[in-house]
């Protein structure tokens, strides 16, 4: 981690650790957890705590054996129980005489609503299931979901749990190709996908992206198409279906089979520092217990009279645990909203929070910073008073918008929960409990009950104040099961690194009270507006294309996405091309998410003399910092022609 940073971190947090804020007295008296009891309990005995939540807050078919199996790198769970993750979702809380009760109020961009209760879900689920299996899925295959936000994502991945399959949901974002990889990888016999989806107004076509894909994906034999945004797509005779007209015809009854514990629920890609994006595997117990575990007690969640909104995509980590299976093993009502934030205005969001009268709302910063450029008058237009409990997630939030959250959005009387996980983790890991902890604007505070995270120092040896890398010393429900079809990557890139712990990849650091402070990745992973992407990938692009010899991609600090993709790139020689057609090339490469903001064309790059880039001084370059040590570098007079081009450069927003 660059030294510069982290001074830079360290004077700016100190400014803010004067503000405190003790849960409200009001708040507290009608919280879950009011005090630290349940840390205590934890800290006593781990597994025998996340053994009590198992039983408590999931329905087992068969009980489990033996609580935790830890032979590292890998977990078992629960290990010789059984549950049904699609029962625990739906026909419980349906057999408990809660049928009535709303799961979802959904709401399209363009103002269309549905409201799904969980009898409604439980039977579309069944009839979903019954389809897949007519179309040849069994337990332990992969079907892929390519969906806007729409009912119908959660509808299919609640289908595969029920039936044991495993789904691979891809965002819809996400262009063809990186479509057709994810499917090659996972093997997927059935892909879900739908015409199109409604976005800042306009339809944009799914199927033509995922036709795209399907003429380099033998793996696939049916394809599942939801009529959403009524454009015009083609379906091919026998292979293609429309949902609706499967779902009128199926059976509606498909029983939920017990499933082993640790039956794969599914894979999630994420990036890495390599190229190849990974298959995160996570499974059913453990998984569903802490997903739970942690929607209950982190958003202190009264199911009968909370409403609540997670405004992430069901194809990030985000959706999956605090859309779908955290909130519905609850038993809660939420929220799904389709479009963007500014459609038609800039106070969507608060206008939908005021509609369904939200309680517990949970967004990432990046949209944050942006509703604070949008104004304060934009959520002054509407009666927020419903708000209980504000979260935070995706990067590390800076203290003036935890603060403008707070004043803006939470009226000042809400507790904000500050989230720390990743898509490897499955679930939050470090959080404040909004009953019991006293925040600090910016601190994601301390690790929940029954999770054990560490800072370490270069050598792997504990820090108790300071910075370092933050690990996790002790497995965890709902940790990863692996990396699919490559377990030596997964045992490499997680667990080898300090012996004995899993590193993060992020830095962090503690103050003189024991609070965590998360400083970002450590690594050439970066995170733009909460999403993960690595340099390599978006370097890979550029170099193929075919004017590009040579690129270096760095993150550089921006104000609203907390990073930003910076490209330097080598043209071939003689070749001409120009930063858009080359933006538009990443863009339909791996998607307009992977977009370079900047593309600087230069001659040279700085490397060292044995030949490796410095990332460290492009970024430096990119942030306008004065530049530290040169002495490594191969011909110092790279950099300078690098900031002239810095200097002069127009930026792309
Ligand atoms: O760098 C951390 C950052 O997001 C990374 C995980 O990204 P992903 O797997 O896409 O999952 C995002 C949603 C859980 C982490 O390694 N990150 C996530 N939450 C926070 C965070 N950084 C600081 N504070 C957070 N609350």
């Amino acid at each position: 981690m660059a030294d510069a940073e982290q001074t830079h971190e360290t004077i700016d947090a100190m400014s803010w650790e004067s503000r405190r804020f003790p849960p409200p007295v009001e708040f507290a008296r009608h919280a879950l957890v009011a005090d630290t009891s349940m840390y205590d309990e934890a800290a006593e005995d781990d597994e025998g705590f996340w053994a009590r939540q198992a039983a408590d807050l999931v329905t087992w078919a068969t009980p489990w054996t033996t609580i935790c199996n830890w032979d590292l790198p890998y977990a078992t769970w629960f290990v010789g129980g059984q549950l049904n993750v699609a029962y625990n979702c739906l026909d419980r809380h349906v057999e408990a005489g809660l049928g009535h009760r709303v799961a979802f109020h959904w709401e399209g961009e363009p103002g269309d609503r549905r409201t799904i209760t969980y009898a409604d879900l439980l039977d579309e689920v069944q009839r979903f299931a019954n389809v897949l299996r007519g179309l040849g899925v069994q337990r332990g295959d992969r079907v892929n979901i390519y969906l806007p936000m729409v009912p119908e994502a959660a509808v299919a991945m609640l289908a595969c749990a029920r039936i044991g399959a495993a789904h691979s949901v891809v965002f819809g974002g996400f262009s063809s190709h990186s479509l057709a990889d994810r499917i090659n990888d996972a093997e997927a016999k059935v892909l879900v996908t739908a015409d199109g989806g409604y976005r800042r107004g306009e339809v944009f076509p799914l199927k033509p992206a995922a036709d795209e894909a399907l003429t380099s994906t033998p793996s696939i034999e049916h394809v599942v198409v939801v009529r959403r945004g009524g454009n015009e797509v083609t379906m091919v005779d026998g292979r293609d279906h429309w949902y609706h007209d499967l779902i009128a015809a199926a059976d509606p009854v498909c029983p939920a089979e017990p499933m082993d514990s640790e039956q794969l629920l599914y894979l999630l890609y994420t990036s890495g520092t390599t190229g190849k994006p990974k298959g995160i595997m996570h499974t059913s117990g453990g998984y569903l217990v802490q997903a739970a575990f942690t929607h209950k007690f982190v958003f202190d969640l009264h199911p009968e009279t909370d409403v609540y909104w997670c405004t992430a995509d069901v194809g990030w980590v985000t959706g999956h645990s605090y859309i779908v299976y955290g909130p519905l093993a609850n038993g809660a009502t939420s929220v799904m909203y389709e479009g963007v934030p500014n459609f038609p205005g800039n106070d969507r969001f608060w206008s939908i929070i005021e509609q369904y009268g939200v309680t517990k709302f949970y967004t990432a910063p990046t949209a944050i910073r942006t509703f604070m450029k949008w104004g304060d008058a934009e959520p002054a237009k509407h009666d927020l008073s419903s708000l209980k409990v504000l979260g935070s997630v995706g990067e590390p939030i800076n203290p003036e918008a935890w603060m403008w959250y707070h004043e803006h959005i939470g009226g000042g009387r809400c507790p904000v929960v500050d989230t720390w996980w990743q898509t490897e983790t499955g679930a939050m890991m470090i959080s404040p409990l909004p009953g019991a902890t006293t925040t600090k604007p910016g601190s994601a505070t301390f690790p929940l009950p029954g999770i054990s995270a560490e800072l370490v120092d270069d050598h792997g040896q504990p820090i108790r104040h300071g910075g370092g890398y933050l690990t996790l010393t002790r497995p965890w429900p709902s940790m990863m099961r692996g990396i699919w079809g490559d377990p030596d990557r997964y045992l490499r890139t997680y667990w080898s690194q300090y012996p004995g712990r899993y590193f993060a990849g992020d830095g962090a650091k503690l103050d003189d009270d024991g609070y965590l402070w998360l400083l970002g990745r450590v690594d050439d992973v970066m995170n733009v507006s909460g999403h993960r992407i690595s340099t390599t990938e978006v370097e890979s692009s550029l170099v193929a294309h075919p004017a590009v010899a040579e690129a270096a991609v760095v993150g550089a600090n921006d104000a609203t996405t907390g990073q930003a993709i910076i490209a330097y790139v080598i043209l071939r020689s003689g070749a001409t091309v120009d930063e858009q057609a080359l933006r538009t090339h990443v863009g339909q490469d791996i998607g307009n998410i992977a977009k370079p903001k900047t593309i600087y064309f230069t001659p040279d790059l700085p490397k060292t003399r044995s030949g490796k880039i410095m990332r460290r001084l492009l970024r430096d370059v990119a942030e306008g910092r004065n530049l530290g040590d040169t002495t490594t570098l191969a011909d110092s007079s790279v950099v300078a022609e690098l900031q002239r081009r810095a200097g002069e450069a127009p930026s792309e927003d």
